[in-house]
């Protein structure tokens, strides 16, 4: 089980956020030109996994008198102010005390230690979350100083995030011409390839990491695919969930073959308790429509003040 979370899937949007992002790097490495790049995805579609993967490929070097930090992940904080930002960039960077001074001069000290480590490239991840805070003006005074940092660090930057990371740049037209060049983490961006079958391939991929062999059952491989995409939406994160959750089903019935009855169980247990019958993917009076209405797996999230403001209508 070990082994299966910790492996690294190269599937087609994933590999080719990597090389985009690398070749950024490159660029930025032979010839000093900075170019910036957004990626959007919902949850669980491998942003955060992608920076993971960048760092382990470029760690960080702890020489005598410095570190060298050649990729610079930086996480916002769940509804990020300038502070909560900054903070995390100067904690990244191991300023001994992130939270001292004003926002000015932990920008100014943010800057200094980026260049001071080397930074080669930024990788600024849950962007939404600065979204998230609702009023304009934050979201501009924020975009703001992500921009001074962006120009005065002068590093090909990433900002990562939920699909409505979108918000955030399209409020701040100086943030918003510095990302022009975007690229969508979800699967089916080859509109040549059918999206059922790139996330059966998907699946697939992870099977020789499976300790008993994987079966379509009753339905042929197309339709498994159909039915694996509509359990999964395509995201990695909940492909994982399933066959990890199979896996245990393995261990724990003893069992020599994973097949849609144990998907299915994994379904209800793992990503929807409500999944039964007709509303589960592996069931054979699955309804094949996906599961995004409200209060179903999939239903697009919508940020946190949006939601507020909806209530306090109604209790108006
Ligand atoms: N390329 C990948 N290979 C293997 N597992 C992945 C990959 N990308 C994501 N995952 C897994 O999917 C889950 C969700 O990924 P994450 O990167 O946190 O998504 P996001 O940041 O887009 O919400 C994690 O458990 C992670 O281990
Ligand atoms: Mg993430």
């Amino acid at each position: 089980m070990a082994r299966f979370k910790s492996e690294y899937l190269s599937f087609a949007p994933f590999a080719r956020a990597m090389d985009e992002v690398e070749s950024l790097l490159q660029l930025y490495r032979q010839t000093r030109i900075a170019k910036n790049l957004m990626i959007q995805g919902e949850s669980g579609t491998g942003k955060t996994t992608l920076c993971l993967a960048l760092i382990d490929k470029y760690p960080r070097v702890s020489l005598e008198e410095r570190d060298l930090i050649p990729v610079l992940h930086v996480p916002f904080p769940a509804a990020a102010t300038i502070a909560g930002m900054l903070e995390t960039m100067l904690e990244k960077l191991g300023d001994p005390s992130p939270g001292t001074g004003t926002n000015s001069a932990k920008t100014a000290r943010a800057i200094k230690l980026a260049k001071a480590c080397g930074v080669e490239l930024m990788l600024l991840d849950e962007g939404q979350h600065v979204q998230d805070r609702g009023k304009l003006s934050t979201q501009y005074l924020v975009g703001d100083c992500l921009k001074m940092i962006i120009d005065e660090v002068g590093v090909p930057t990433v900002l990562l995030g939920l699909p409505r990371v979108e918000m955030l740049i399209r409020v701040n037209e100086q943030l918003r011409r510095r990302f022009t060049r975007r690229l969508q983490m979800a699967l089916g961006q080859d509109k040549r390839f059918p999206l059922h079958l790139e996330c059966l391939q998907l699946f697939t991929s992870l099977a020789p990491a499976l300790p008993v062999p994987l079966t379509s059952g009753n339905y042929d491989w197309d339709e498994f695919g159909r039915r694996l995409h509509a359990a999964t939406d395509g995201r990695v994160g909940y492909v994982k969930v399933l066959l990890l959750a199979a896996i245990g089903l393995v261990f724990r019935h003893d069992l020599k073959e994973i097949s849609p009855r144990e998907l299915e169980t994994a379904f209800t247990e793992e990503i929807w308790d409500a999944g039964i019958g007709p509303l589960n993917p592996f069931n054979e009076r699955f309804e094949f429509r996906p599961l995004r209405r409200v209060g179903e797996p999939f239903e697009p999230a919508v940020p946190a003040t949006t939601s507020r403001r909806r209530q306090e209508n109604v209790a108006v």
